[in-house]
């Protein structure tokens, strides 16, 4: 039997319920880095009660004092498990109150998560139910939309599209309008951007553009969960991130990672909403308590659970 159990999907959805929790206190003060503390410090002691022999392989970086990469974590009895995290993902979107931060970790059995360093990466997902190789991370963006379209039996204009709105992707956001695509510009969360693409109700059918590396794994992991595709490739922009490419044991630095490279067992996924966005509902506070919105998913059994919390404020 897998050890990558329901049962443990919901535990550890304690660890994001945890730090979202405490980013949402901080909700609109326009203080990033407060934010994203809470959330880190409200993570790490969540995980040290958590039931698993956990290993941090995608974290807050290796300068970081908590959460960082290699950091044993959890009570030290139970699966051994690769750990994947991101207290919260989108410190902006929290400071200005804006949709779409959440708290994110995926888990896996040991050696099932990509040490993934903290520089870009290059991605490309869609969702379920296509052949495998109809879009390509090396193509260029009108051809994936035409070759995504034809698939889908729609034309180019019926293709929803999702971009990070940064000026690096005005290149790529010209080819998508002049071949008639839909583009969902967002200004932060590419890890949800990618999750989109597996929820026909968003409109978005392809994800595209690049973005941090850590975010790609947890992207990964959560379409491992739901289905669909993702190719990714680091991008090595200057002798930093060569450097941490290599501490980071990454020997082809220009190879290209399909989905099980990146996530190569079956994993966990878990997210809870800081701010309401298109996979999750943010915390709400009243009366004294909070209500909190998870996703908690499982590769290993199929299972997709929506938890709802109401704790203490
Ligand atoms: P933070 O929460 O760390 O700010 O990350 C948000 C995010 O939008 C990620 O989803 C994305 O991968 C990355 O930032 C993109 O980086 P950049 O803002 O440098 O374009």
């Amino acid at each position: 039997m897998s050890i990558i159990t329901d049962e443990l999907a919901f535990a550890l959805s304690r660890a994001t319920i945890a730090a979202a929790l405490a980013a949402a206190k901080l909700t609109g003060r326009g203080d990033e880095r407060a934010a994203d503390h809470a959330a880190v410090e409200a993570m790490r002691d969540a995980l040290a009660a958590l039931p698993i022999k956990g290993r941090i392989v995608v974290g807050e970086g290796d300068e970081a004092e908590a959460l960082f990469v290699g950091e044993e974590i959890g009570a030290g009895k139970g699966p051994a498990l690769d750990v994947a995290l991101d207290p919260l993902e989108g410190t902006t979107l929290t400071a200005k109150a804006q949709p779409g931060a959440l708290s994110v970790a995926a888990f896996a059995p040991r050696g099932g998560l990509l040490q993934a360093p903290a520089i870009y990466m290059e991605k490309l997902a869609i969702g379920p139910g296509f052949a495998a190789g109809v879009v390509d991370l090396d193509a260029s963006a009108d051809d994936n939309v035409r070759a995504l379209a034809k698939a889908k039996g729609v034309t180019p204009a019926e293709i929803g599209v999702c971009v990070l709105d940064r000026p690096r992707h005005g290149g790529i956001i010209e080819a998508l309008r002049t071949v008639g695509a839909r583009v969902h510009l967002i200004g932060d969360g590419d890890i949800a951007g990618a999750i989109n693409c597996a929820k026909p109700e968003t409109g978005i059918d392809m994800y595209l553009g690049s973005g941090g590396a850590p975010e790609g794994v947890l992207a990964a992991a959560a379409l491992r969960c739901v289905g669909g595709q993702f190719q990714a490739r680091f991008m090595i922009r200057n002798d930093e991130d060569r450097a941490r490419a290599e501490k980071a044991g990454i020997e082809d630095a220009k190879r290209r990672y399909a989905l099980n490279d990146l996530v190569s067992q079956p994993a966990i996924f878990v997210a809870t909403g800081v701010t309401t966005g298109s996979i999750v509902e943010g915390v709400r506070f009243a009366e004294g308590q909070a209500e909190t919105h998870t996703l908690a998913m499982n590769a290993a059994t199929g299972s997709i659970c929506d938890l709802r919390l109401r704790t203490r404020a």
